[in-house]
This record gives C-alpha cells, structure tokens and sequence, in this order.
C-alpha cells in the first residue's frame, strides 16, 4: 500500500480505502463486515468511510462495533462521516447543512461509532438553503470542539468550494480540506474539469467514491443482472438501468483485453485507473465480502505496471461515453 497527502493537509492515507454504503445493514452484518474490514486492513488501507445515511445509522453502528472489536490503535485508523440527510423528520432534521442540525448530528455519529472524534467529516451535499458561511463556521466550531479532525465537501460544485474556503480563509477558521466526488472510467468531468483549478489553489484533496461504477466495471452486468450482485437489491433499483447499459457494457468489453494483456482483473484495471490521477488522494473502494477486498487491493500493483500506451488503449476504449 502506499500513503497519500490528503490534499495539502499532513494527513496520510492509503491510496486505496474502504467504505460502507449499500453494503452494511444491507448486504452485510457485523461479522462480515468485520471479515472486509480486516482484508483490507491486512492489505494496509487506514481509511474507512461511513456516512450517517448510510442504512440509516446502521452502518456508524456496525463500524463503531468492528472497530472496537479489533482493537486497532486509534492513531493508526482514519474514520469519516457525512452529513446532510439526516435521520429525523423534523424540519431541522434533514436536507440541511444548518448550525443546528450539524453541531447535533456529530453528537449522534460519535455515538453509534463508539468514537471520542471522527478523523473526516463531509457535507455530504450542498444545501441551497443555507448561506455557505453559516456551514463553515458550525464545520469549524465542530473541529475546534474537538469531534472532528478536518472537514470537507461531497459533490459541491467547484464555485461552492472555493467559497467555502474564501469565507475560511478570511476568518481565520479552519477550510475545506477535501471533497468527495464520484470518480471513474465512466463519471469523470467533475473531477478533471470543473476541480482542475482547485487542486494547486487550495490544495484540495480528494476522497473519490464507486470506483467501479458500482460494479459495471467489474464485467459482471455484461450478460445481464448476475444472482447476489447490488443491482438485485430492491432498494437500489435507481442503479440498474446504469449497470445494464449496453454500449457502456460494450466498452467493458473491450476493456477486458487491456486488462488481459496485464495480467489482471477488470475490477483492478478500473481501481488502477483511479489511482493514477495524482489528484486523487484516496480511492474509496466498497466490496460485499471479502475475496472481493483481496482482489481490489492488488490494483495498487498494477497501477504500477500502467504505462501511459495502456492509458491511451484505456481511452480509446471509452471514447466519450462518461460523463
Ligand atoms: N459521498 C458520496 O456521495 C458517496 C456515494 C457513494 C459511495 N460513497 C463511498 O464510496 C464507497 C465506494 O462506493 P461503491 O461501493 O459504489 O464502490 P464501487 O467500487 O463502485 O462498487 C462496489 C461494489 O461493486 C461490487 N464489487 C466490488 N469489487 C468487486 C469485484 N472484485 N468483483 C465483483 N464485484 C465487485 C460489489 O457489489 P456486489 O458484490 O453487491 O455486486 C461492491 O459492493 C462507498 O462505500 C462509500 O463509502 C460515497
């Protein structure tokens, strides 16, 4: 495994990471989450993700038990969380980035995850509905409080970052380290367009997330929908129209002999890819057991093996179909 800044940040973690969305409480109790937790531990990955939404708290939940259980130094693990959708009903409960609902929501995060701080914490989405400034400085008071390490975005837009970290800068208050932006061979404008002029200005970091395109990538939807994969899940249905597209299946397809020539998967062509964009810090990788987390970490030997010839074949193969 190798370590990365996270944007300009001191902090350092895996290049590959590990997170929890659809998988725990869903596909996953705390034993096998456990077992995925450890494979990817073994492999060196220090990150592991989470969010409030994820399984309605069930996922914090899950993780907070796993953690405690394999009894990891606290210095050596980095945990996150999100917020944004809440778990209540009321009207400060949920789509909100307000003061209120934030500065009690990492009280409720803390809690499921048995945690005394969470290393990361993101706004999960930008709420329209309140002024970034408010947001900044309850992410700031959150920080200064001592329940969080740095904080960031997840799928702001790059003028929303850039204000967040102007209204930062000028009150001398802790800025957005990071964002979380989805990232892969098929979903990549946002993050090598719109982000571009961010990267050297503030020195954004960049936690990506389905970098399988929750498992288009893999191959496994080119012949339809296969038995125990997330595009069978009732409550992911919104997924399936994506992971059964034809012409991206197409192109899997012929992605498959660029991964044959290097000897590897295509679960681990496509995580390679990711990593070798030098602005991503982290790829935030999600697995529904545990052969799967073995496989996906070997990506980082392959990423060493990507030359720029193999990149151009990648290329070609995908054409324009991304976005
Ligand atoms: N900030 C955000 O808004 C946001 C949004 C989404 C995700 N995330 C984060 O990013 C993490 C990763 O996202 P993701 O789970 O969508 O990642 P992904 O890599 O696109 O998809 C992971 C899924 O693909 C399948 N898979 C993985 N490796 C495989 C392999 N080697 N062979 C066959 N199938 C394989 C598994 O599903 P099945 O086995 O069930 O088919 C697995 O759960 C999440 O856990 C979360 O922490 C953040």
């Amino acid at each position: 495994m190798n370590y990365r800044r996270l944007g300009r940040s001191g902090l350092l973690v895996s290049e590959l990471s590990f997170g929890s969305w659809v998988t725990y409480g869903n596909q996953m109790d705390t034993r096998a989450a456990r077992e995925c937790m450890a494979a990817a531990w073994d492999a060196g990955v220090n990150f592991f993700d989470n969010a409030e939404i994820y399984a309605r708290g069930e996922s914090e939940r899950i993780m907070g038990v796993v953690l405690k259980d394999v009894g990891w130094p606290r210095s050596r693990v980095v945990v996150s969380t999100k917020f944004y959708w809440g778990l209540g009903d009321g009207p400060n409960e949920k789509n909100t980035l307000n003061r209120k609902y934030l500065l009690q929501a990492i009280d409720g995060s803390l809690s499921r995850l048995s945690l005394d701080y969470v290393d990361l914490v993101f706004c999960h989405r930008p709420d329209p509905n309140t002024p970034i400034e408010e947001t900044v400085w309850a992410m700031h008071d959150m920080i200064a409080s001592g329940r969080a390490l740095y904080w960031g975005t997840s799928e702001w837009s790059a003028s929303d970052i850039r204000a967040a970290w102007e209204i930062a800068e000028r009150h001398h208050l802790h800025k957005p380290v990071m964002e979380q932006p989805q990232y892969n061979l098929f979903h990549r404008k946002r993050v090598e367009r719109e982000y571009a002029p961010l990267y050297a200005d503030l020195g954004l970091g960049l936690t990506t997330w389905s970098p399988l395109a929750s498992g288009l990538l893999t191959g496994k939807y080119r012949n339809g929908i296969p038995a125990g994969s997330r595009g069978t899940l009732e409550n992911y249905a919104f997924l399936r129209e994506r992971l059964t597209d034809p012409t991206r299946n197409n192109v899997v397809g012929e992605l498959a002999s660029v991964a044959g020539d290097l000897g590897c998967t295509l679960a681990q062509l496509a995580l390679a890819w990711c990593l070798k964009n030098p602005n991503v810090s982290t790829v935030i990788t999600g697995a529904s057991r545990p052969q799967q987390v073995q496989e996906n970490m070997r990506a980082v030997e392959i990423a060493a093996k990507l030359d720029a010839t193999l990149i151009q074949r990648i290329d070609a193969s995908v054409g324009s179909s991304y976005d």
